[in-house]
């Protein structure tokens, strides 16, 4: 095959020994010689694990892209990463965030890839594997899962997560059985897919679409509809058309398609996860991305979309209501949106949702008529936060959003549980619960932790909310007037570690305030006391990542990580 000469050809076009090993080796599983005449290899990188329960389609999906790369006249190569489930990964997936970046970098960069389908579902299967293929900057098509069917139990839609934790706060506060409980658990995950609230995974798959690395559709379509795997299989050929134009990642993830991203999770009322995520692939790719962009390109912008956790519908919901791109032609029709922005499939992300229609106003709200008004991500400021935090105004309570009290201080997940259900805890629905050593060091991974379950005590008062402080991150199904990631977290030294029970604390979300009402000098005494907390293992991984580990407001990705490192392997084998 004539043409444009691709990276791969410094492997398989090579006439020497190592062409000889390069090209033998890979034939062993019936590969014929003409496969090697030049044409587009793609990688296929696949986090199919049965151990991400979310991602366990991934053969078929894998199989279907394999289809549309071999109809574009291309060599498809698949191969596997890291993979990171939410539900039985401990201590928490996002520990292994960075790993799993690494491992997909060093094997896009070390093989021989032209062009690589990213199949990613699961929470930070998304992120992991974008971060790692940022690093290398080859043309890239990134491809989600999709999200499961929605939950049905006993009439009921449930939702993935934010039903989880109602219903165990119901068992806690004794108004279901176990039995329900466990019937319960069969009646939610019923299909393959991810979450299908739009908590983390469904966020991302968004941000996927909205930055434009993904298809139209790519958002919304349930794992189980055939219009998922035509998408895969349309990816498949598209990539081997990108690594012929040569169009790399960083000309798609460019500071406004990050924008259009951020307006689009203020949008769809996404996971705040995708703060941290999203600032962790700008930093790879080369693009300045920091809180203040969340806080500045999110403002007014409302929420569009009625999905758990903020709302009653899910994905599938969304899905058949017209998916993310009515609600990306709502943005540009109100001036929110970078219209040009390039996508993967050739077109401005104008061309792609110009013309989407929503079906179902009551999932999708217009802009006119929004679900909920100026919601974005806030991002707090004052002593307890100098490098910031944030809350997702769309799941808190209108009437905390203001609010001082006292706090209740909890040293650490494990104090927490060990004090929570105790009827004697001194605690009342104004004092505001504030969680220590949480953060990316602390815990370490920074654990889904931060919208802590009310006391037993409180929850029987019929009150679902307060306060709750931390430098935790939260589960994207979760809900609450839950301020999260304050930076610098606890054990590093951050004012929160410094926090004693009865201080008062002001959170204005308004003001963008949060403030620790004791006095300068007071905090100096108590910091001179302070001892950071031991890490949790002094070897390996762990040690690796508490050594490294950048702060929230930096994507807590390794400082070593940040940048790219391009697709040039600076020593060869030979
Ligand atoms: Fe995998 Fe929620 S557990 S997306």
């Amino acid at each position: 095959m004539a043409g444009k000469k691709h990276r791969s050809a410094d492997w398989f076009s090579r006439q020497d020994i190592y062409g000889f090993i390069y090209r033998s080796w890979v034939k062993n599983r019936g590969v014929p010689q003409d496969q090697f005449d030049g044409r587009p290899v793609i990688g296929i990188c696949n986090t199919w694990s049965e151990l991400t329960p979310c991602n366990t389609h991934f053969r078929v999906l894998a199989d279907h892209v394999r289809h549309g790369v071999l109809e574009a006249g291309g060599f498809p190569l698949e191969f596997p990463v890291m993979s990171l489930g939410e539900t039985l990964l401990r201590p928490t997936a996002m520990l292994y965030r960075n790993l799993a970046s690494m491992d997909a970098e060093e094997s896009i960069r070390g093989n021989p890839l032209d062009g690589v389908v990213l199949l990613g579902g699961c929470d930070k299967t998304t992120p992991s594997i974008l971060m790692g293929a940022a690093s290398v900057d080859i043309p890239t098509i990134f491809v989600s899962g999709g999200p499961m069917l929605s939950g049905k139990y006993r009439g009921h839609d449930i939702g993935s997560g934010t039903n989880v934790w109602s219903m165990s706060e119901d068992l806690r506060a004794g108004k279901l059985t176990l039995e329900e409980f466990h019937e319960a658990e069969s009646c939610m995950h019923r299909s393959h897919g991810h979450c299908m609230t739009m908590g983390t995974a469904s966020t991302m798959a968004s941000m996927v679409e909205s930055l434009g690395v993904g298809m139209p559709g790519n958002a919304a379509y349930p794992a189980v509809d055939a219009r998922r795997n035509v998408l895969a299989r349309l990816a498949g050929r598209r990539i081997v058309e990108l690594v012929k134009q040569d169009v790399r990642l960083s000309q798609i993830l460019t500071k406004q398609a990050f924008e259009n991203a951020i307006r689009a999770n203020a949008a769809i009322g996404g996971s705040t996860n995708a703060v941290i995520h999203l600032i962790a692939i700008a930093r790879r790719i080369g693009v300045d991305l920091s809180l203040d962009d969340w806080d500045r390109a999110g403002s007014g912008v409302h929420t569009l979309v009625n999905l758990m956790p903020n709302g009653k519908y899910l994905m599938e919901d969304f899905c058949y209501a017209g998916g993310l791109p009515a609600v990306l032609r709502e943005l540009g029709e109100n001036g929110l949106l970078h219209k040009d922005a390039l996508t993967v499939n050739g077109q401005s992300i104008w061309e792609n949702v110009r013309n989407a229609e929503c079906w179902n106003r009551d999932v999708i709200h217009s802009f006119k008529s929004p679900f909920k008004e100026h919601t974005g991500i806030a991002v707090l400021r004052g002593n307890l936060c100098p490098d910031g935090a944030i809350i997702k105004p769309s799941a808190a309570t209108p009437a905390l959003m203001k609010h001082r009290g006292r706090a209740v201080v909890f040293a650490n997940i494990e104090d927490f549980h060990r004090r929570i259900d105790d009827p004697n805890l001194a605690i009342d629905e104004r004092s505001l619960m504030v969680l220590q050593n949480c953060g990316p060091k602390g815990y370490p991974g920074m654990a889904e932790v931060g919208n802590m379950p009310l006391p037993p005590k409180i929850l029987k008062r019929g009150i679902t909310d307060m306060v709750r402080i931390s430098d935790a991150r939260m589960s994207g199904t979760a809900y609450g007037t839950v301020v999260l990631h304050i930076s610098p977290e606890a054990a590093a030294g951050g004012t929160l570690a410094l926090v004693r029970d009865g201080d008062e604390i002001e959170l204005d979300v308004a003001q963008r305030k949060l403030q620790l009402m004791v006095s300068d000098s007071e905090l100096a005494a108590r910091r001179q006391r302070w001892q950071p907390p031991k890490p949790a293992l002094e070897r390996g991984y762990w040690r690796l990542y508490h050594d490294h580990v950048l702060q929230a407001d930096q994507g807590a990705d390794f400082d070593f990580l940040v940048g790219k490192s391009g697709p040039f392997v600076p020593r060869d084998n030979h």
